[in-house]
């Protein structure tokens, strides 16, 4: 049995700035947070993710850091965050933070030396080009925002590489005092308490950029020597990263190739991402069971991390035209819904029309999926968007509580929010916020719990194998199964509106005291498995055996 603890996480992502506010500036701070921490430990979370706490000028949501020993003074401080780590610790809850290290801010002193100065010792810590590089419209990871990788510094009077906005200078992996610092900073939240890091960028990060060259090497043994080095300052401290690349490229992140993973230990999973968008849109699981068969083997102690909706728009980048043709149609038909030309700036609820069964089935099918689930703040009540902010704003509003004015995420005057609260329409805070659902027992905040919770039963799930099983099925159905040591999970999921009937007798030898252990309604007994019924838009979990 695996004794790993992210194979069986259950990771929620938030911003701190729109969780909760403690002290009525309009700010949600780690406080607030803390005081909340009672709500994710009913909820079921093992493990916070917390988007970058770190001072910055927040023009890219914090992405752009201005300095990494520290936390954004708009949060608290880091006596604050010393205390946070030890009343989620106090609640079974590990958290990890984000560690955004393929670029600073360009407020970040480091940056402010090395433009100024051809001597400083930060000069070399950025990339840098005396000519205009001829690839500097290639590459942008957000195009319509962003207009080059490379802009012209005055100052320094050189050009400098930023593969995301302007104002995100890259750092220069090349630099053997910047690969030591990246250590020294993750060393140094490890000491105050984290469990690891979701590393953004990571492709980015380990490429030895060069001008003219708009294909440059990755240095893929930072990443072996990163996480040694990680290892050896905490031995459970995990690495979860983002690298949204090709499918044959995967592995690497995982591992050089021997046995065991000895890079990143937890990958995002983009392909299964966009495959589950638009199997839902499509109302037929084939994408999911074509991502199911093509992806790659991982090398031991390799884990996904799978997800609905994050922080970013849902990116369907590695769908084929007619793909992204689909899920545009169905989910973000207005072009002010869709963003970068790829992805969708919404959240799950609105893209499913709010439709409880849904979205009930999107998630009962991602948690039950092989990996580690992450759920984004406010999907678990079911939260709105608001198309009327900006890019990805729309998909970061403030936590919906309670009915109290701002919806019970700060005292302050509503003109100083960090962001505006979703006051009207079907998702205003009125009709969408925790305190109602908690006291509900039909809302989708206490479904959640039940799932996740029955989740936590089935460690099969995380740390064992995920496989299609292949028989004959109704268009809409998904019937795959999870098989550890400590027993076997059988899941039935309908993504069509037709009620539909799978025939699983072929399975029934294997069973030993099966039972529904979630399913959206109350399913007659389960026979000889021989006609397992299942609700449009239904699904059922089935414990098929238990080892014990
Ligand atoms: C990652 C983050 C995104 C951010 C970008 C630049 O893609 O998820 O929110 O803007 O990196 O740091
Ligand atoms: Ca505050």
């Amino acid at each position: 049995m695996s004794d790993r603890w992210y194979k069986k996480a259950v990771v929620y992502c938030l911003d701190i700035d729109t969780f909760a506010d403690s002290n009525g500036d309009g700010i949600g701070d780690i406080r607030g947070l803390i005081g909340r921490l009672d709500y994710l430990a009913r909820l079921g979370v093992t493990c916070l993710w917390l988007n970058p706490i770190h001072p910055s000028p927040d023009r890219d949501d914090g992405y752009d850091v201005a300095d990494f020993y520290n936390v954004d003074p708009r949060f608290g401080t880091l006596g604050d965050f010393a205390e946070l780590l030890h009343q989620a610790a106090n609640l079974g809850i590990k958290v990890i933070i984000d560690l955004v290290v393929n670029h600073t801010s360009d407020q970040h002193p480091w940056f402010q030396s090395a433009r100024s100065d051809p001597d400083s010792p930060f000069r070399d810590w950025y990339v840098w080009s005396e000519e205009a590089p001829p690839d500097r419209h290639q590459g942008m990871v957000f195009p319509g925002e962003q207009g080059e990788t490379w802009s012209f510094d005055r100052t320094a009077k050189l050009w400098y590489y930023h593969r995301f906005y302007k104002f995100q200078p890259d750092l220069n992996i090349k630099t053997e005092a910047v690969r030591e610092e990246i250590k020294k900073i993750c060393a140094f939240w490890l000491q105050l308490g984290v469990a690891g890091f979701r590393m953004d960028a990571v492709p980015f990060i380990i490429e030895e950029t060069q001008p003219g060259n708009p294909n440059p090497a990755k240095n893929m043994d930072y990443l072996t020597e990163l996480r040694e080095f990680v290892q050896w300052r905490k031995g459970d401290g995990v690495l979860l990263a983002e690298a949204n690349v090709e499918p044959d490229q995967l592995v690497g992140f995982f591992g050089d190739g021997g046995g065991s993973s000895n890079r990143i230990h937890m990958l995002f999973d983009f392909m299964l991402n966009a495959r589950m968008v638009l199997a839902l849109a499509r109302e037929n699981p084939e994408p999911i069971i074509e991502a199911l068969r093509e992806t790659p083997k991982l090398p031991k102690g390799g884990q996904w991390a799978t997800f609905l909706r994050n922080h970013d728009e849902i990116d369907l980048s590695r769908l084929t035209a007619e793909q992204r043709a689909d899920v545009f149609a169905k989910f973000g038909p207005d072009p002010d819904m869709q963003l970068y030309g790829r992805g969708i700036r919404r959240r799950l609820a609105p893209m499913l029309g709010n439709d409880r069964r849904r979205l009930e089935l999107a998630y009962a099918l991602q948690f039950s999926l092989r990996g580690t689930p992450v759920l984004r703040y406010g999907e678990e009540i079911g939260m709105g968007d608001d198309l009327a902010l900006e890019g990805r704003d729309s998909i970061r509003t403030p936590m919906q509580w309670s009915i109290l004015p701002n919806a019970g995420f700060s005292t302050a005057p509503k003109a100083e929010l960090v962001r505006p609260v979703v006051d009207h329409g079907d998702f205003a805070y009125e009709k969408v916020n925790v305190t109602q659902q908690r006291l509900d027992r039909k809302s989708l905040l206490s479904w959640f719990e039940r799932m996740i919770r029955t989740l936590r039963e089935a460690p099969e799930v995380g740390a064992g194998s995920c496989t299609h099983v292949d028989l004959p099925a109704p268009p809409g159905v998904l019937v795959h199964r999870a098989d550890d040591v400590t027993g076997t999970m059988l899941f039935v999921h309908n993504l069509g509106p037709e009620a539909g009937s799978v025939d699983l007798s072929s399975l029934y030898p294997e069973a030993e005291a099966p039972n529904d252990v979630l399913a959206d309604r109350e399913y007659p007994d389960l026979g000889k498995f021989r006609e397992i019924d299942v609700a449009g838009y239904g699904y059922r979990w089935i414990r098929l055996r238990r080892y014990s």
